[in-house]
This record gives structure tokens, sequence and C-alpha cells, in this order.
């Protein structure tokens, strides 16, 4: 299943990048204030679910440009994010990736994220590791927050969450080192486990930005759990990620 997770994410990879260098002539559609959804979006989910209903046609799909989940009831479902980053796509950031997971009764699976700008593929089985181009993954060992890189997202389409935003922000960047904006959720969670960042978190987000990036961190040696602490809930999305030193200074320091 691994196999074919990665291999539809590379396919959608290679027409994402090869779009990428035409991407002023592309029809971009506004679903919401400051949310777009283009035609590479649709492309790219089409060319993915595609593929696994091919060989697995009775699992369920839950994908982002979708109109309603397929297969609600089956126990694996899939969780699909064609492109994590559009944003940064249309303004030519080049930061954004395919994230495919799959999870089993609620438990998570196997994991993609594929970056097609730097040809990087994070992928993960439930406990057999996490690996970048199969590489072996592991967070970072940073223990003190000081020194620590941390990410987030900006809720810029969820005004009303924007005051406790700045609050938590405003807490992080006076007792961290340095913070980061990537504009890809998906790529903010294997960056934790790749331990290129020591922390990540945001609220608000889809089932289809975190299934993946969930399972990278926890296979990487890393905690994954809601801004609270406690376990993460695909639906609720709010996410705190980082290496089990700083997991628990940080939830104290997100709720204070
Ligand atoms: C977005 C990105 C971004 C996060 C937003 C997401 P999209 O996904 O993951 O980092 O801050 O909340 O919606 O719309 O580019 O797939
Ligand atoms: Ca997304
Ligand atoms: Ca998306």
């Amino acid at each position: 299943m691994l196999y074919v997770a990665v291999r539809a994410a590379r396919r959608a990879g290679d027409m994402i990048a090869r779009s990428y260098d035409e991407r002023d002539t592309l029809k971009i559609t506004r679903k919401s204030d400051r949310d777009y959804v283009t035609e590479v979006d649709q492309r790219a989910e089409s060319m993915i679910i595609r593929e696994i209903r091919r060989h697995y046609p009775d699992h369920g799909v839950i994908a982002e440009e979708m109109d309603a989940p397929t297969n609600p009831d089956a126990p694996m479902q899939w969780y699909i994010d064609p492109l994590d980053g559009t944003t940064n796509f249309i303004h030519g950031y080049p930061h954004f990736a395919v994230s495919i997971a799959a999870f089993k009764h609620g438990k998570p699976m196997l994991a993609v994220v594929h970056d097609p700008i730097r040809d990087e593929t994070f992928e993960a089985r439930n406990g057999g590791g996490a690996f970048l181009n199969r590489r072996r993954l592991r967070v970072s060992d940073e223990k003190r927050l000081e020194h620590a890189l941390f990410a987030s997202g900006i809720p810029a389409y969820r005004r009303e969450q924007m005051e406790v935003f700045q609050q938590r922000m405003d807490r992080c960047m006076r007792a961290m080192d340095g913070y980061r904006r990537g504009g890809s959720a998906a790529l903010d969670l294997a960056y934790v486990a790749a331990g290129r960042l020591d922390a990540y978190w945001e609220a608000g987000l889809q089932p289809w930005d975190i299934a993946a990036g969930y399972l990278l961190v926890q296979e990487a040696g890393g905690l994954a759990t809601d801004i609270d602490g406690a376990g993460l809930d695909l639906d609720r999305g709010d996410v705190l990620a980082a290496n089990p030193h700083l997991h628990p200074k940080l939830t104290r320091l997100l709720k204070a």
C-alpha cells in the first residue's frame, strides 16, 4: 500500500512541477476569503484518487477538492491533500507538497509527503519508521526552548482565531530562537520529523493537512498531539508537533 501511495504522490508531483513553470496561465478559483484552488490541485487530486481506487476500490477517500467523501464507513480511509501550499504555488514560492495518508479504524497506517520541487519524498509506515528519500529520519534532540526553531501557520481566513494566535505567537517568539512560516502544514510536520524544525503548531487545520505529517512525526520519534497535549483529533485540526523534550514545555507555553 505504501508503494501505491508513494507512486501516486510522485506522479502527481511531476505534473505539479511541470505546471509550476506555466502557472501564469492557470485558472484560479477563490473557494472563500484567502482560500484558492487551481486546476492543478484538481488534476493532481483526480490522478491520486484514480490510482488509489484502481488498487483499493472498497477503501474510503477523503480529499480536499472532492464534494463528499466516498465509502465513509469503510475501515480504511485515505486522506489526500493534492497540493498543500496552494498560495505558495500561485505566487511562485517553491514550497508545497502532495500529502497522502491511510488510516485503518482511525489509526494511521502509512504516510507520504512529497515535495516535487526539491524531489524529497517523506514516507512512513506504522511501526516501520520514517524516511526521507530512503534515509531514516529522527526528530531533533534540542532540549532548550531558547535554542529551538519553530513554525506555525497564520489563520488568515479564520479571523476569529487571530487574537488567540497572536497571543500564542507572542509567547513563542519570546521563548524560542526563531520562527518560520513555510505555508505548507504537511511540510512543516515533515520538517519536524526530519529534525529541520524543532517544533510546529497550528490551529484550525483540515484532516488532509495533518494526517500524513502526524505519522511521520510519530515514526521519527516525535510527539504529535493537539495543542492541549491530548491525542490528535484529525477533525478538530489543531496540532502541536515537537521532539519529546520540547513537547511538554510547549504544551504549557501554548496554554498559558
Ligand atoms: C494550507 C497550508 C497552510 C495552512 C493552511 C492550509 P492548502 O493548505 O497547509 O500552511 O496554514 O491552513 O489550508 O490550502 O494550501 O492546501
Ligand atoms: Ca492543505
Ligand atoms: Ca490543498
